[in-house]
């Protein structure tokens, strides 16, 4: 598959899923709620502080409805390639009204501004290889303000194949709590295959550190699935 074809089946999957989302997500992440909080938990600012804020691949809102929750003044754009995703969001988010909503790609996306944090959940292991992501990592570095942080939470891959293949199992083991083995290996597993291309933890904390991040850490952590980022 072509990545432009690729893109398409993504952003088709989103469209197609947008309505049953935030149900399906609690089901097929594990402890998505956890790595969520996680997420949130990094951001280094008063509360009250007016921030500005990406959220890259926002999805249905979930996490920037959190950012809001938590600072009150954060002012947040909100990015998404698929509409019926961003309109949900746009609905859940409707009382705020100091949010940007964008329909439109990351991977060619200008940072119109500067920063104070960029976010991003489940969306940027969809950047095709490696090298779109590092090039994208130093796109982001330069987007945000002095002291501005990035955190990703993403699925990622493990340093080896053991590592990996223990990942696959416990995700399968979560997965398998609250839809059938057959759902999984027909529909899941095959659609993380065809759209999902996550890179190793430890290679993506070594891009970060090279682009010039400080404070890299990774805050939460459950096999193939991880909150890690820096600072600049
Ligand atoms: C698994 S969902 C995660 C949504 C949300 N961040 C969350 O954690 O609840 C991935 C989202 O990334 C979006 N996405 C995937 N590729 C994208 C791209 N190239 N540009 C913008 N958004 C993209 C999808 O449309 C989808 O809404």
């Amino acid at each position: 598959m072509n990545s432009i074809d690729s893109k398409e089946r993504i952003k088709n999957h989103f469209e197609t899923e947008a309505v049953e989302f935030d149900n399906l997500i609690l089901k097929l992440i594990p402890f998505y709620e956890e790595m969520i909080e996680a997420l949130i938990s990094t951001i280094p600012f008063e509360n009250n502080k007016d921030i500005n804020v990406i959220d890259l691949g926002c999805g249905t809102g979930t996490i920037s409805l959190k950012i809001k929750e938590k600072f009150p003044n954060a002012k947040i754009t909100c990015l998404d390639i698929a509409e019926n995703m961003l309109n949900i969001a746009k609905f859940k988010l409707s009382e705020f009204h100091d949010i940007t909503f964008c329909l439109g790609d990351f991977n060619d996306y200008t940072f119109d501004k500067k920063y104070d944090v960029v976010v991003s959940s489940l969306a940027l292991h969809h950047l095709a290889n490696n090298i779109d992501k590092k090039i994208f990592y130093e796109k982001v570095f330069k987007s945000l303000n002095d002291m501005g942080v990035f955190y990703n939470a993403d699925v990622v891959l493990g340093s080896n194949s053991h590592n990996q293949n223990i990942s696959m199992k416990k995700w399968t083991e979560y997965m398998n709590k609250n839809v059938s083995i057959e759902e999984i290996e027909n529909k899941w597993i095959p659609n993380y295959e065809a759209e999902d291309r996550p890179a190793k933890l430890y290679d993506q904390l070594e891009w970060l550190s090279s682009i010039g991040f400080n404070n890299i850490d990774v805050v939460w952590k459950y096999h193939n699935f991880a909150v890690y980022g820096g600072q600049k």
